[in-house]
């Protein structure tokens, strides 16, 4: 947790709102939101104002990026980041994390999720709910492991890929950066061409 003492998490969605969830367990007590589309409250929390009223924040607040589209939160981290924010990760007290796992900042690990010894995870990720990374997998930044997800160990992920709910991948594998492996793959090949892949076993999409 941070010292300061007001979270502002940038995004008041379904994702945004599991990760207030998250703060608050963690013991954030001022928690509010930072929105372009909606205002007034979210989830019982404020929304105080628009995404780039963020630099009004920057000295007493930390911030947390809640938006799923790993595009987008690529694009508001960097943002932040340019500008000295503080950002912070936010990990549910309901998860197994090994003691030598290292998580880069602004990460998301969502209640349920287990994350196994050797492994290294890149800054903005997202580890959603009941989702497991086995052993000694690299997983770059803005990675979003989807609800369900087991990612077995030895397994390298590029940049910006969202491995999709309840989709396998088998150990050792390799995925470039720039992918999304859709809902219910089963990865047992390495990927090394960027784009969309379905099915059992995971094929490109035409
Ligand atoms: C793979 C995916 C990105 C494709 O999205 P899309 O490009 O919009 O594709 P469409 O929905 O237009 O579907 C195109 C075709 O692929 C098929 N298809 C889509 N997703 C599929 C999947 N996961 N597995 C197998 N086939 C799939 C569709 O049935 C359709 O087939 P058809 O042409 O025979 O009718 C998306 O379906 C998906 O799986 N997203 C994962 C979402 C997710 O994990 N959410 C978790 C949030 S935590």
């Amino acid at each position: 947790m941070s010292i300061k003492e007001k979270l502002i998490i940038i995004g008041a969605g379904g994702h945004g709102k599991v990760c207030a969830d998250i703060a608050k367990l963690c013991g954030y007590e001022n928690i509010s939101f930072l929105d372009d589309n909606t205002e007034g409250f979210f989830g019982g929390y404020e929304i105080i104002g628009k995404v780039l009223d963020y630099k009004e924040h920057l000295q007493d607040s930390c911030f947390f990026v809640a938006i799923g589209n790993g595009e987008i939160r690529r694009k508001f981290f960097e943002t932040l980041e340019k500008d000295g924010a503080e950002i912070v990760s936010l990990i549910h007290p309901f998860t197994s994390i090994a003691e030598d796992v290292q998580i880069g900042k602004g990460s998301a690990v969502m209640a349920g999720a287990v994350i196994n010894s050797g492994t290294v995870i890149g800054k903005g990720a997202i580890i959603n709910t009941c989702a497991s990374v086995d052993h000694d997998c690299a997983l770059g930044d803005y990675v979003h492991v989807a609800v369900g997800t087991h990612v077995c160990g030895t397994v390298s992920i590029g940049k910006n890929v969202w491995v999709g709910a309840g989709s396998t991948v088998i150990n050792n594998m390799s995925i470039c950066g720039d992918c999304f492996i859709g809902a219910g793959a089963v990865v047992v090949k390495d990927i090394d061409v960027p784009g969309k892949y379905v099915g059992v076993p995971a094929k490109k999409m035409v």
